[in-house]
């Protein structure tokens, strides 16, 4: 161990472990859809998701995660309206993604982009999206708390495109106190964010992360560069376990509510075709 995070240099070094490219590829390059469960979805109306807002938050709040059926998908009043029952739905600043937001927080996410592939684009591509918390590059304690996902137009089923999901919890319980050690003393993209890959609020343990393959990691530790490697490639293993991806069963008027800091997300390569989805961030001052 040595240096500070005030004064340490930054790190840069891609993960080459095979093992770590080995079981990435496999979960974003997978074309069939993997299975919701343990997790199933409901059928409900935005009426009845509105009426009893507690009774909505604690349905997200059981796993951290609920699916609902909906008849159609909903309005955009009304998917700000139900965003609002968790919290203060989050404006979009970036400036190149202007004429993809409605009403300030609705973002349209479809595979349209014309550009060459880019981080930025990237979203709005057919390219996987490698596993991350939304907001992991920003300060601590400001990432959003709740993601909302609704479908307008479904992907084909069994052809990619397919968003993925990763307990954090299992994940946490699964690293060795060695690991855990090293990244509670670790913070990844300092440039931006003063939150360690592993940190504590109240009484939980959380995980601060974003995979940038094929961009190598930049760090900041109280550990040596191999122990951070170690520690990592550990890391990455577990996040990329495949049994334990769970995949959202994308179709017309699916409503996903996930919790930020529960579940990592990512996106299975997907194929060109039709895919509507609309994403509003949530951030909430308590938990319920
Ligand atoms: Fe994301």
């Amino acid at each position: 161990m040595g240096g500070n995070h005030v004064t340490a240099a930054i790190v840069s070094a891609t993960i080459e472990d095979p093992t770590v490219r080995a079981v990435r590829t496999a979960v974003l390059e997978e074309m069939s859809w993997y299975p919701s469960r343990p997790v199933m979805a409901e059928n409900a109306t935005a009426g009845q998701l509105l009426a009893d807002p507690a009774a909505t938050r604690e349905r997200v709040g059981q796993r951290g995660l609920a699916l609902w059926h909906l008849p159609e998908p909903l309005g955009v009043a009304e998917f700000i309206d139900l965003a609002s029952v968790f919290g203060e739905p989050e404006a979009e600043t970036e400036s190149s993604l202007m004429d993809r937001v409605q009403r300030r927080v609705i973002l349209d996410l479809k595979p349209d982009s014309m550009e060459e592939l880019t981080e930025h684009n990237q979203p709005f591509t057919t390219a996987p999206l490698t596993f991350h918390i939304e907001g992991s590059r920003r300060p601590r304690g400001t990432s959003p708390t709740y993601l909302l996902f609704q479908c307008l137009e479904p992907p084909a089923r069994d052809r990619g495109n397919q968003t993925v999901l990763r307990s954090i919890d299992n994940i946490l319980a699964a690293l060795t106190a060695r690991t855990t050690a090293v990244l509670s003393e670790t913070v990844l993209t300092p440039q931006s964010t003063d939150a360690t890959v592993i940190y504590r609020t109240g009484d939980r343990l959380r995980l601060n992360f974003r995979d940038p393959a094929p961009i190598p990691f930049q760090w900041v530790s109280a550990y040596d560069r191999d122990d951070v490697i170690g520690a990592l490639t550990e890391l990455l293993v577990c996040v990329y376990a495949k049994d334990a991806a769970i995949g959202i069963p994308w179709r017309r008027g699916l409503l996903t509510i996930v919790d930020n800091h529960r579940w990592l997300h990512a996106r299975t390569r997907g194929q060109a075709g039709s895919r509507h989805l609309q994403r509003i961030r949530v951030r909430a001052e308590r938990r319920p």
